[in-house]
């Protein structure tokens, strides 16, 4: 199917004079990096944070140039780094509209550690970083008094919080954690008008997507069952900006899927066809 994405377009202005700050974007396919492309095309103005250790890859530079943005090192599993990085942003950028939180890292997947088998300490550290981080970066921004009432923050989840996919392993527990906290803080938060959600993308091909073992086969299954097909990072920023945007003011504690409506789709007509070859029709052997 056709990418309809809005990418190359003027955009609407849905985020004009709105300020954010967007983590996770470490290259050109990340879906932070797209959504930071996103976010300025409709008139935003936004600090980009990540790792020390993936500012030094050097590719965040470029979009830094790019967007006017300005670049804060932190690496969330650091509580003083996240608290130092938000009175930064603070000073440089006064109060803000909008958070990204696109973080995500499981050292299990990455060493290939099964699931029955997890180093505890690994497991932590996946928890931490994807999932409890979101707790970090609201809290530390909550205190640093920095977002303003009615702002936005979402984070970037997958569908393996509600379904396990088994090459997914860990990091469908980070996703649980991380849908639920959203809710929590979303619950506490209301009452200034600031809203959390999740958006729950489908396979996106970026850099930790193929980490995971399997992806190429999660990415066509998706693509195979979802009647719209996979959306790609693009769509998903523009799907996110509509979130930040003034235009979604009452939407809270939500997990939205942007999955080309996979997460209610049984099986499709290309799927059956595709199985009937492969195993026959009932009866037959
Ligand atoms: N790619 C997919 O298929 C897919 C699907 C659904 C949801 N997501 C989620 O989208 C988000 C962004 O992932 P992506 O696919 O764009 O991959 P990505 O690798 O481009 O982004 C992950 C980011 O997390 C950052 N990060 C890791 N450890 C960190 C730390 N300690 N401190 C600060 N930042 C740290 C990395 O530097 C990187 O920028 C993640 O939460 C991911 O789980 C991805």
């Amino acid at each position: 199917m056709e990418n309809t994405a809005m990418a190359d377009s003027k955009g609407y202005g849905l985020l004009k004079g709105k300020k954010g700050i967007i983590f996770g974007a470490l290259d050109e396919r990340s879906i932070a990096w797209r959504i930071a492309l996103a976010c300025k095309r409709e008139g935003a103005e936004f600090a980009l944070s990540n790792a020390p250790i993936a500012l030094r890859l050097g590719q965040l530079d470029a979009l830094a140039e790019e967007t006017g943005a300005k670049i804060f090192p932190c690496d969330v599993s650091d509580n003083d780094d996240v608290a130092k990085m938000m009175a930064d942003v603070k000073s440089e950028y006064g109060s803000i509209d909008f958070i990204l939180h696109a973080i995500g890292m499981s050292p299990n997947i990455r060493k290939k550690v099964e699931y029955g088998e997890l180093n505890y300490h690994f497991f932590n550290q996946t928890l931490d970083i994807s999932a409890i981080s979101l707790h970090k970066v609201i809290h530390y921004a909550d205190k640093a008094g920095i977002l303003n009432d009615g702002a936005s923050i979402v984070a970037l989840t997958f569908i393996g919080a509600q379904r396990i996919f088994s090459k997914y392993s860990d990091m469908n527990d980070a996703k649980a954690l991380l849908e639920s906290i959203a809710r929590n803080y979303g619950s506490r938060l209301a009452d200034r008008g600031i809203r959390v959600n999740t958006i729950s993308q489908a396979p996106t091909k970026t850099s930790a997507g193929a980490g995971i073992t399997g992806f190429d086969a999660l990415y066509t299954y998706a693509d195979k069952i979802a009647p719209l097909g996979n959306p790609d990072a693009d769509e998903c920023a523009d799907y996110c900006v509509t979130i930040f945007s003034d235009l979604t003011r009452k939407v809270t504690m939500q997990n939205l899927f942007h999955d080309g409506g996979f997460a209610t789709a049984g099986i499709s007509e290309e799927m059956i066809f595709a199985l009937t070859k492969i195993y026959g029709e009932e009866g037959e052997d």
